[in-house]
């Protein structure tokens, strides 16, 4: 797990390699056992291959999702149910448990923002999104996560700089 967290970056190019439907299929398996508030698990997750589809949602947002047209996968995290304010720490975890989970398995992955963003003056990303995946109403989004064989490389942050300036010790 340390090895995962200090190597994982996001990731925004993709080979043209598809993902297999076992390394899917993992990934899926480990999102659903993240933890969630009450254990109430409002989570609803949207797989997605299609390339057309995947191209429409590429344009989510007026910057920050166009890199997802070239992913062969996407993950939408959403949630439903009788919701509580707190889908939406439960959707966050889940979303970075998809991203470790397929980090793990040697693909790259960028999260795109959708929860209160806007996918031009008068459409909400959210609503954009909904509509092409058909999501019913009541459903939240929290965001997507493009996932592929990465196509570029990343040197990992440099965790002593961050330790000196952002952890305190017994006060502030
Ligand atoms: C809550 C959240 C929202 C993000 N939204 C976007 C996004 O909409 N588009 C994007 O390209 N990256 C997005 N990212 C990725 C961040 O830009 C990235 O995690 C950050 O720059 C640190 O880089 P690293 O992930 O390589 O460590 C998001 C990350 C988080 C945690």
């Amino acid at each position: 797990m340390l090895e995962l967290l200090k190597t994982r970056r996001s990731i925004r190019k993709y080979t043209n390699r598809k993902v297999e439907k076992e390394k899917i299929e993992e990934i899926l398996k480990g999102v659903l056992t993240a933890p969630t508030a009450s254990n109430g698990r409002p989570w609803e997750f949207i797989v997605v291959e299609d390339e057309e589809k995947l191209r429409k949602l590429s344009n989510c947002r007026i910057n920050g999702s166009q890199f997802l047209e070239g992913a062969p996968l996407a993950i939408v995290v959403a949630a439903g149910g009788e919701l509580r304010d707190i889908w939406v720490e439960d959707s966050a975890i889940s979303a970075i448990i998809i991203q470790l989970t397929a980090h793990s398995l040697g693909l790259g992955t960028c999260w795109i923002h959708v929860r209160n963003r806007m996918h031009n003056e008068s459409t909400s990303t959210e609503d954009y999104v909904k509509d092409i995946l058909d999501v019913p109403e009541g459903v939240k989004i929290e965001c997507i996560i493009a996932i592929g064989y990465p196509d570029e490389k990343k040197p990992p942050h440099d965790i002593n700089s961050l330790f000196k300036d952002r952890v305190h010790y017994e006060k502030y």
